[in-house]
């Protein structure tokens, strides 16, 4: 039997780059898929993207919105019934090399809402919908950036915010039979990151940070995306509260 066969899946930041190689992923696995992203439509998805699965549908949200996170919770059950897995994979680092005293309040609280809210109300949301089933998985992004980052001040802050929410839910919903991991990668080759620099700057950077960790280089999307799948699927059954790097071995 597939890996996710019957389970219906909802994606988060299912368009960007580590949100669509985690989609491929968890289609393959013969999942039903509920896809959802900022600002994109159901011509947006690329069919090669969701090839493999029992089911897709799939909704735009700002999710950082209480009354938009709930329409879309309500959106999904109304089309599958039930949700067996969340995967949390929105979010953005808007702040990403801005010095402590340039760090104002404004892009303070875009990067918590961006990174740590979508991921609370949506876990709420979900764990509502689970504690009913008496059943459930949520995987939830963090960041290698959760350990410290001296260039990313509210973005670490957010993610490692992500990491405590994990395991605080970890450990309320354990007795309803829901499992909740994150995963938390190092430097990934992503376009939103890659199209905002000069392509030689990009090699530089790639090959500097990338240079620095044990393994010699960053990580892909599809790298982050297995991981993910590994969390979300029976076989990390008896696994939650945990944070899986998914780095390259580094800040070992
Ligand atoms: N690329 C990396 O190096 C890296 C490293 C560690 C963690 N991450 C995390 O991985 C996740 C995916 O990032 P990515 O690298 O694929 O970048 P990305 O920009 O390609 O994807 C981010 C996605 O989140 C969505 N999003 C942002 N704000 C949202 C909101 N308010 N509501 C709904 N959706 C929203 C975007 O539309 C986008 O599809 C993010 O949480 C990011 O912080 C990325």
């Amino acid at each position: 039997m597939a890996r996710f066969s019957d389970k219906v899946v909802l994606i988060t930041g299912a368009l960007g780059g580590i949100g669509a190689a985690t989609v491929q992923w968890i289609a393959r696995g013969g999942a039903r898929l509920a896809l959802t992203d900022l600002g994109k439509t159901a011509a947006d998805v690329p069919a090669a993207i969701t090839a493999g699965a029992a089911e897709s549908a799939f909704w735009p949200a700002d999710l950082s919105q209480q009354a938009e996170v709930d329409a879309l919770f309500a959106s999904v059950l109304a089309h599958y019934g039930r949700i067996d897995v969340l995967i949390n994979v929105a979010g953005f680092d808007h702040d990403s090399g801005v010095p402590l005293e340039k760090v104002t309040l404004e892009r303070l609280h875009k990067n918590l809402d961006t990174n740590l809210t979508t991921c609370f109300l949506c876990c709420q949301a979900a764990a509502k919908i689970m504690k009913e089933q008496k059943g459930g998985v949520i995987v939830n992004m963090s960041s290698l950036t959760w350990r410290g980052s001296p260039m990313q001040f509210s973005y670490s802050a957010s993610k490692g915010g992500v990491y405590a929410l994990t395991r605080s839910l970890a450990l309320a919903l354990g007795r309803d039979g829901i499992r909740v991991n994150a995963v938390a990668p190092a430097l990934i080759e992503v376009e939103s990151i890659t199209k905002t620099v000069p392509l030689a700057m990009w090699e530089q950077i790639r090959k500097g940070i990338g240079g620095g960790y044990p393994l010699g280089r960053i990580g892909r999307p599809d790298e982050v995306g297995a991981a993910i799948a590994f969390l979300a699927s029976e076989e990390a059954s008896f696994i939650t509260g945990q944070i899986l790097e998914v780095s390259g071995g580094a800040r070992l």
